[in-house]
């Protein structure tokens, strides 16, 4: 468990997920905004939540909690099949009333350091590429681009977005920041 002052003074408690948390994280969901779901694959039902947890052996997951409710979730779901032995996928969502003042960041740091610690080899994940603030967060992190989908995410909008597929080595120099 760890302990975060934000850019505006709030703290805030990051620990690892656990079985607990499905009604917390369908909580957080449920108040999430339409705009800061739009380049998400919501609505995050208690099906979708339940089939994370129920597959908890296979994830490195945080949640971020203030005032006792969760306002944040980061987690790499770690491929099983031994032939993608070390390589994870990672996704992360915090509240809209908690963006930009450094949780995103401080989840991010913390998911990297545990997966490095873990020994994963590699961490890929797709972004749309409208979603700026997510690809800022994730080249901080030394995550480089690898490739471009084209049109595979159909927007609120009801237009095709391209995705970009985004994959940062554990081993390399570039994880610096994580340490
Ligand atoms: C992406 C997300 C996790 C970022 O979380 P956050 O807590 O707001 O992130 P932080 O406050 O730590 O960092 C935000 C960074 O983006 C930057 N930023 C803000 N608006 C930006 C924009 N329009 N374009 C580029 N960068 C921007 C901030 O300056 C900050 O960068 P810095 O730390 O270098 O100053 C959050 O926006 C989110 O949950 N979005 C909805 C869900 C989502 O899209 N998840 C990712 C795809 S699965």
């Amino acid at each position: 468990m760890w302990k975060f002052t934000l850019k505006d003074g709030r703290e805030v408690i990051v620990r690892p997920l656990t079985v607990e948390d499905k009604d917390g994280l369908f909580q957080m969901f449920s108040s999430m905004s339409n705009e800061a779901l739009k380049w998400s694959m919501a609505p995050y039902t208690m099906e979708v939540i339940e089939r994370w947890i129920s597959n908890i052996k296979n994830l490195i997951a945080l949640v971020a909690e203030w005032n006792s409710k969760i306002v944040g979730y980061a987690m790499i779901y770690k491929f099983p099949h031994p032939r993608r032995r070390g390589v994870g996928d990672l996704a992360i969502y915090v509240h809209q009333d908690f963006h930009n003042v450094g949780l995103g960041t401080a989840m991010m740091k913390r998911l990297l350091q545990l997966a490095q610690k873990e020994g994963m080899h590699k961490i890929e994940l797709y972004v749309v590429e409208d979603n700026k603030v997510a690809i800022h967060l994730y080249k901080k992190f030394g995550f480089e681009i690898e490739g471009v989908s084209k049109d595979s995410f159909f927007g609120s909008n009801g237009k095709y977005h391209n995705m970009i597929k985004m994959g940062l080595l554990l081993n390399s120099e570039k994880t610096s920041i994580i340490t």
